[in-house]
């Protein structure tokens, strides 16, 4: 089923590239891979990085329960109803539809009343932990771009650990402990992500924020990704440039928000009180109504359709790279060492195609993009171009590795705000601007502007808004 739509989005994007240059090449979406431009040569292809919208991916996921039989209604029980001990007369019976609570319901579409949600066993075997993982597995890397949602139907948990993988289930990392005590459960300071700034971006907190019991009328959970991005890009993502320009050079902020697999590990349900209630216990159960999931393939910049084919994800390409994550050069285009794209130079990027291989070639083919030695950007500042996060978590050599990309021309690749390009690898501000481009005023990094500055968050002409939309998904005619 998914795959119809896909080979029709796909037909529409074959279509669509096929029609060269159907978006404005000024601030770019990162959404189109190449297109032709026309040069005193003729017509080239000009190619830039690119990767697929962000959607929901929850449609393309496996889900995993443990223990496997934990679901609520083989045999049927009674539960009680949420928040009220006196009313347990309800019952969850596997073998009847009306009344079954499978997982599946947690990815199903949300708006009817009631709502349909998983549901576990009730706490029966009291003081035995009452434990579930839920594990949710994609059999691809991907790249988380808004706000993990989970909605419990009855109380949020009173103890719960969300995980990642990137290895696809191997290994487990904490993502964010969730608890009403942090220090009585993971003896951990309770912290939200208010907390944290640029610095400490990438620590793993404990929150108080969102585990209440019945009492409460939220049923939400948040694991908070644009919180984060905010650090960068400032309280209204306005400043999405510089959110890109740290993805780019900094590794560990581009897999922080990068996962195969998330597990959801409820360790204690809702009790709303101090003392469990023995007499109870059909009080005590999970319930999850909706689990949301935004992001979107990482293709390395060299795709924009990610094609879900066989209940598997698959980037579809370009650049001449191959590999479910466009991860390598295809055969016969090694002509030197494979690079993911670069979102630099705002707003196209930089492909770093693959070049076809010296033996396979007669004459060396020409380029339209320049590839300018990569010692130039180890001896650029690196703080310019990561200019706030700590940068012990990245080393130069990894700057100087990764980027092997044009930050500034004086074609298309223009320093903002009186700017000027040194040696194609930096520009060089005026004294009141910063940033890759000079597109900040260097009092909103210091903190310091005037009060009517303040809201400049975005100076004119900035790409913030249009790549907003880029990175967070919204309307656009290839969202797959
Ligand atoms: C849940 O997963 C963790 C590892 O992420 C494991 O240690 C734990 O035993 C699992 N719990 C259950 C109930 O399967
Ligand atoms: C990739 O290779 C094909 C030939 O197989 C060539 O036509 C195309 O221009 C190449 N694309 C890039 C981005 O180098
Ligand atoms: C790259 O740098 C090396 C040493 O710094 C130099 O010898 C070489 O000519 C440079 N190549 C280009 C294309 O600039």
């Amino acid at each position: 089923m998914y795959l119809s739509r896909f080979l029709s989005i796909h037909a529409l994007w074959v279509t669509v590239s096929s029609v060269m240059q159907p978006y404005p090449l000024v601030w770019g979406h990162y959404d189109v891979c190449k297109t032709q431009i026309y040069t005193e040569e003729g017509k080239v292809w000009d190619y830039m990085a690119c990767q697929p919208e962000s959607t929901d991916m929850t449609k393309y996921l496996k889900v995993k329960l443990d223990p496997p039989d934990i679901t609520c209604g083989d045999p049927p029980e009674t539960f009680c109803a949420m928040g009220n001990p006196y009313m347990c007369n309800n019952e969850c019976d596997a073998s009847t539809p009306e009344l079954a609570h499978p997982p599946e319901l947690m990815f199903d579409f949300e708006g009817r009343h009631p709502s349909t949600f998983w549901q576990s066993a009730t706490w029966k075997e009291y003081p035995k932990p009452l434990q579930v993982n839920i594990t949710l597995s994609w059999s691809k890397t991907i790249e988380l771009t808004d706000n993990i949602v989970i909605t419990f139907e009855s109380g949020r948990p009173d103890q719960m650990i969300l995980e990642k993988s990137l290895d696809y289930g191997r290994t487990w990392q904490p993502y964010q402990y969730y608890a009403t005590d942090c220090l009585d459960a993971f003896h951990m300071d309770p912290k939200s992500v208010k907390d944290l700034s640029q610095h400490t971006v990438l620590e793993i907190i404990c929150t108080e924020e969102y585990s209440t019991g019945y009492m409460t009328n939220s049923k939400i959970i948040h694991f908070e990704i644009k919180d984060r991005f905010a650090f960068f890009a400032g309280p209204w993502l306005r400043n999405m440039a510089s959110l890109y320009g740290q993805l780019d050079t900094t590794k560990k902020l581009r897999d922080f928000f990068t996962v195969t697999d998330l597990r959801i590990r409820l360790l204690r349900p809702a009790v709303g009180e101090i003392f469990v209630d023995e007499l109870h216990l059909a009080r005590y159960f999970y319930a999850i109504s909706d689990i949301k999931v935004h992001g979107r393939c990482k293709c390395n910049l060299h795709a924009t359709v990610c094609v879900y084919d066989n209940s598997k994800l698959t980037c579809e390409c370009e650049h001449n790279t191959t590999g479910p994550d466009c991860g390598k050069c295809k055969k016969n285009y090694q002509g030197r060492p494979w690079s993911p794209g670069s979102y630099l130079p705002i707003p196209k990027g930089t492909a770093n195609t693959c070049i076809p291989s010296i033996s396979s070639i007669g004459t060396p083919p020409k380029f339209n993009r320049i590839w300018p030695n990569i010692s130039s950007l180890e001896v650029s500042n690196p703080k310019q171009v990561a200019p706030k996060l700590a940068l012990s978590t990245v080393s130069s050599v990894q700057v100087a590795n990764h980027k092997r990309a044009n930050v500034c021309d004086n074609e298309l690749l223009h320093c903002q705000n009186g700017g000027t390009c040194h040696n194609n690898v930096r520009c060089l501000c005026p004294a009141a601007y910063t940033g890759i481009l000079c597109e900040k005023l260097r009092c909103e990094e210091a903190g310091s502007c005037g009060s009517d500055s303040g809201q400049g968050a975005a100076p004119r002409g900035s790409p913030a808004l249009l790549l907003l939309t880029a990175l967070l998904g919204t309307a656009s005619p290839l969202v797959f």
